[in-house]
């Protein structure tokens, strides 16, 4: 079966429902979700979104994004990203996410390596909330069509153009022509054991992207967060403790009882220091220690950590959180520029799939729902102002003869073997794979 649309999007997180969101009105959209729409690692985040609180506070915001990523970031998108915040939380207030608020003015938290509190929040699930507008906005509009459970299989293209995308959808396939698509499939953490991530994000436009000579960068980018809950044999996504926590004060002990280190450096250095720690002591967790704050506090700040803890069996009001590290975003992906735009021609790719360069080696907290906004604007603006130069070309495509299960798991093994060639001893090290 033959579709026509004007954008294909590939992907229900922050980055493709507000490329879609931000696109004319009068474009014909098509938004597939590989699960139902919410399932997505944007409806996981806990933190917040960073924001450069003013003008004046733009050059620190910078300085911290390019300290935590090692001076490895590509500069020009740190500078966009910083500047370009404030516009996009205003419109993220317009389209209806309640950051919390004291005397109707926002309340900034403070996470890891910013030298001052500039995240925005929604108590300790931003993700959610932000999820839960964009969804309600997307209803709202009559040139987006949303397709749920829809798996993107392949890619059209001639002479390096992208002429749409292979989709299956009720063991169908469908082939998609487009003017432009839009590849906003998230993260890969669900290629590891061990990971915070949805465990269906296996990094399918990475595996796509392979098969097509798209290119990629900084595959070995991957930023692990230290303090996800620690549950023994559990099979299941970690359930992260927000760095928020320790950003309010929470602070570390090791099995001896003792601070081993400042909460607040950048992830992956207080990471390293929790696996020294476990490797020592041969405890597989240090304890997170919150118990001093008020418990009305933390059921008020920290509402959602609470209940899900309490189901786990801890009142992080009396005892102690067990945390260890586990995989939690992808700095990678596929090479996009300052628009992201791919290296192939009217393909886009925005979010955690895309790689701007702009988290370096190491991406500061609560930088990665602003990436998402601040670059799919810049494509959704992009392709306002290009698409009525594309025609559609429908050509021959391919009839995937492949089970839907078979391909998913070879486009997964595909992952783990490029990230692995990538990351060497540090994959070994670190990832606890499958
Ligand atoms: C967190 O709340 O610790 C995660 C936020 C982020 O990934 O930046």
């Amino acid at each position: 079966m033959n579709k026509i649309v004007d954008v294909l999007i590939i992907g229900s997180g922050v980055s493709g429902i507000y490329t879609s969101l931000n696109l004319k009105d009068d474009i014909d959209v098509l938004l597939i979700s590989k699960g139902k729409s919410h399932d997505t690692n944007t409806n996981l985040a806990q933190g917040g979104i960073s924001t450069a609180r003013n003008e004046e506070d733009i050059k620190l915001f910078i300085e911290d994004t390019l300290k935590a990523g090692k001076y490895k970031n590509d500069l020009s998108a740190v500078k966009i990203l910083t500047k370009e915040s404030i516009d996009n939380i205003k419109n993220l207030i317009k389209l209806g996410v309640n950051f919390d608020k004291c005397d109707d003015e926002l309340i900034y938290t403070r996470e890891g390596a910013h030298s001052v509190n500039r995240i925005v929040h929604t108590k300790d699930n931003t993700g959610e909330s932000v999820q839960k507008a964009l969804i309600n906005e997307l209803k709202q509009r009559k040139n987006i069509t949303v397709y749920e459970d829809t798996y993107f299989a392949d890619i059209i293209s001639e002479n390096n153009k992208c002429m749409g995308a292979i989709i299956i959808k009720d063991n169908k396939q469908i082939n998609v022509y487009a003017k432009c698509v839009v590849l906003a499939s998230g993260g890969i953490g669900g290629v590891f054991k061990n990971s915070t991530n949805q465990k269906i994000l296996n990094g399918d436009s990475i595996a796509v992207s392979l098969k097509n000579n798209i290119k990629l960068e900084n595959l070995n980018y991957i930023q692990i967060h230290p303090t996800a809950f620690y549950e023994q044999n559990s099979n299941q996504k970690r359930f992260l403790i927000s760095e928020a926590v320790r950003g309010e004060g929470g602070i570390l002990l090791n099995s001896d009882n003792k601070r081993f280190v400042d909460e607040l450096l950048p992830r992956d250095i207080v990471s390293k220091a929790i696996y020294e720690q476990i490797k020592k002591s041969k405890v597989p967790y240090v304890n997170l220690d919150i118990t001093f704050m008020k418990k009305d506090y933390i059921m008020k700040r920290f509402p959602f950590i609470y209940e899900e803890c309490l189901k786990r069996g801890i009142d992080i009001s009396k005892e102690y959180i067990k945390v260890s590290p586990a995989q939690h975003y992808f700095m990678g992906g596929i090479k996009v520029d300052l628009y992201s735009k791919t290296s192939m021609e009217n393909l886009y790719a925005v979010g955690e799939t895309s790689c701007t360069g702009v988290h370096g080696k190491n991406r500061l907290a609560s930088n990665s729902l602003l990436e998402g906004l601040v670059f799919s604007k810049r494509c959704a603006n992009n392709i306002n102002d290009f698409i009525h130069n594309i025609d559609i070309k429908i050509i021959d495509t391919n009839i995937i003869t492949t089970n839907l299960q078979t391909l998913i798991n070879k486009n997964r093994e595909m992952v783990i073997n490029i990230i692995k060639e990538k990351c060497g001893d540090y994959y070994d090290e670190l990832l606890d794979c499958r």
